[in-house]
């Protein structure tokens, strides 16, 4: 059992900190962030400089992590992936999952931005690639991407993650953005280790 009631003192780090508001405790920011996790307010769809992206990214993790601990349902990690990374990831303009629910099929999982497509088999696109070859797909231009799927067709740039756990690959991190070359490789490397790290052990 949870004790739900306001701990004192709240002398903790930033992650503890993110994971007290995460669990509906009682507790307020302070300074210029953006909601739901401790980092500098950034407009949506924001292309920050490379070494700035990174950066952000790396403050963010240990926050995602620290929210997420203990957690085994997929959903509820899919979930909150999705909002915390949209906050992290200023370049995008959808950030979520396909879950893998057939042999060779991925549909809709938790997200945040545009309507995106409901079903994506694994011959098809940029996530149907990563569900394919369990292999990370960074995709600087769309339009030179045979098969490319237009859910939203602003998005020029995509970043896909395989989720893979016991061996089977569960569901994709998807992330889009309406820039070209808004991905790099190690906000993909950071990324694959934050989904090996929170769903391992999940149950889909
Ligand atoms: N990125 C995809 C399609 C999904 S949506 O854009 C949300 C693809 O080509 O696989």
């Amino acid at each position: 059992m949870h004790h739900r009631g306001r701990r004192e003192p709240l002398g903790v780090g930033r992650g503890a900190l993110l994971a007290v508001a995460a669990r509906g405790l009682d507790f307020h920011y302070l300074g210029a962030m953006s909601e739901g996790i401790l980092l500098p307010a950034v407009a949506r769809g924001t292309l920050l400089a490379r070494p700035e992206r990174v950066a952000r990214l790396e403050q963010a993790l240990p926050q995602i992590r620290a929210a997420l601990e203990g957690e085994r349902d997929a959903v509820a990690i899919q979930a909150t992936v999705a909002c915390l990374l949209w906050e992290t990831l200023a370049q995008t303009s959808w950030c979520g999952f396909y879950r893998r629910v057939g042999e060779r099929t991925l549909a809709v999982g938790p997200y945040q931005g545009t309507m995106g497509c409901l079903r994506i088999d694994f011959d098809r696109g940029v996530c149907g690639a990563a569900a394919r070859t369990r292999e990370a797909q960074l995709v600087p231009d769309v339009s030179r991407f045979p098969g490319h799927i237009a859910c939203d067709d602003r998005t020029r740039s995509e970043l896909v993650l395989p989720v893979v756990v016991d061996g089977e690959v569960r569901a994709v991190l998807d992330l889009d953005s309406t820039h070209l070359d808004a991905f790099d490789p190690a906000e993909a490397e950071l990324l694959g280790g934050l989904l090996m790290d929170v769903f391992a052990g999940a149950t889909f």
